[in-house]
């Protein structure tokens, strides 16, 4: 396993994070729903991973349900012993609690969402705390206080930023090192070779600024494992069929040619569709971990093998012409003068 800086930060991250998403079985009444495992699945995927050379692990007080994903997690860590090697990352901000500040990027929730969180995880410290989306009705300047305070508490080592508009990350990286406030180290932000938008704005700030980008759904929620074809039913069981994730999403003619290439790759470099996805992003400039999602041991086992996987350029360069969106105005204009802006 290869380590990286974590963004701008100092810690070593591994290049391949587990996402804890999958962690706990929710009932029908949760978005996740049929999306996860079971608790004993969850331990041994953290058991192979660690083993495997994997010390960041991803999760969020939202998922599961009620914070189970974070409990599952929780549980493991507290018998696992190995806490103090691992980098523990979990967000905040989305709905926790009915009432009127029971979500939101407010002073009021962080600091009662981080204790809980701390709870759930059974630990004494959240190694990387990201805000889980933007909150437009918050200061950011009342965001970013809070979250200074609790790393000066040590409750939190680490902050980072999901789910931003660009200029909303910069401005924010701006107010902290103007009144001397911890600032974002990283972006987690949804990237695949079927969602690419973060390289109009994102990734030249997280560039420009120094922060490592922590792509999510890196595999498009399996639609990139070559499981899904076209023409044909989603096969059973698996998360595309059956949650709001819905399929309608990803079954477009665009979606369908990146994964004609990606199924090419695949068979040429010995590797899966998924493997090949993951490899692709492991060398897509300010990526400082992929968070890949798994519910199975053999997902895991097929997933950590990317990271040995070697691409040829000509392949590399193939899967970045098919999926390559229309950069639109005025980026292609830049773009017929110079590579990059
Ligand atoms: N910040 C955010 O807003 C945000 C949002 C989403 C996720 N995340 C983070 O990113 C992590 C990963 O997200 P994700 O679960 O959507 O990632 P993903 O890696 O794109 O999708 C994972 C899913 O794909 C399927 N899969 C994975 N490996 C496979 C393989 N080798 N063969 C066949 N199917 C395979 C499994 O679903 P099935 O078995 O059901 O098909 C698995 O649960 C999450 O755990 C979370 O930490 C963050």
């Amino acid at each position: 396993m290869q380590y990286r800086n974590l963004g701008s930060s100092g810690v070593n991250v591994s290049t391949l994070c587990l996402g804890a998403m999958t962690f706990g079985e929710a009932d029908e009444s949760s978005f996740m729903h049929k999306v996860g495992c079971d608790e004993r699945t969850a331990h041994a995927i953290c058991d192979r991973a660690v083993e495997a050379g994997i010390n960041f692990i991803d999760v969020a007080d939202i998922y599961g349900q009620d914070g189970l994903s974070e409990r599952v997690l929780g549980s493991w860590l507290a018998a696992s012993g190995r806490r103090d090697e691992l980098v523990v990352a979990t967000k905040f901000r989305f709905r926790m609690k009915p009432h009127a500040n029971g979500s939101g990027a407010s002073r009021f929730h962080i600091v009662r969402a981080c204790d809980e969180s701390l709870k759930r995880l059974r630990t004494d410290r959240i190694d990387l705390y990201q805000i889980h989306m933007q909150d437009i009705t918050v200061p950011e300047e009342e965001t970013l206080r809070a979250l200074d305070d609790l790393v000066r508490q040590g409750k939190v080592l680490y902050i980072g930023c999901s789910n931003y508009a660009a200029y909303r990350m910069v401005q924010s990286l701006g107010i902290a090192d103007k009144r001397g406030y911890a600032g974002y180290v990283a972006l987690q932000a949804q990237y695949s070779l079927i969602e690419r938008n973060l390289e109009r704005e994102h990734i030249p700030a997280c560039r420009e600024f120094g922060l490592g980008l922590l792509p999510w759904s890196p595999l498009a929620g399996g639609f990139l494992t070559g499981k899904y074809r076209r023409g044909t039913q989603a096969p059973s069981g698996a998360r595309l069929e059956r949650t709001r994730f819905n399929y309608s999403y990803y079954d477009k003619e665009q979606n369908w040619r990146v994964l004609d290439t990606l199924l090419q790759v695949a068979e040429e470099s010995g590797g899966s569709p998924a493997q090949v996805a993951l490899a692709w992003l492991l060398r897509r400039p300010q990526v400082s971990s992929v968070i890949f999602g798994c519910r199975s041991l053999e997902q895991l086992d097929q997933n950590l093998a990317a990271e040995s996987l070697t691409l040829s350029d000509e392949q590399v360069a193939r899967l970045e012409e098919v999926s390559r969106p229309d950069w639109g105005y005025p980026y292609s204009f830049i773009r017929g003068v110079q590579e990059r802006w």
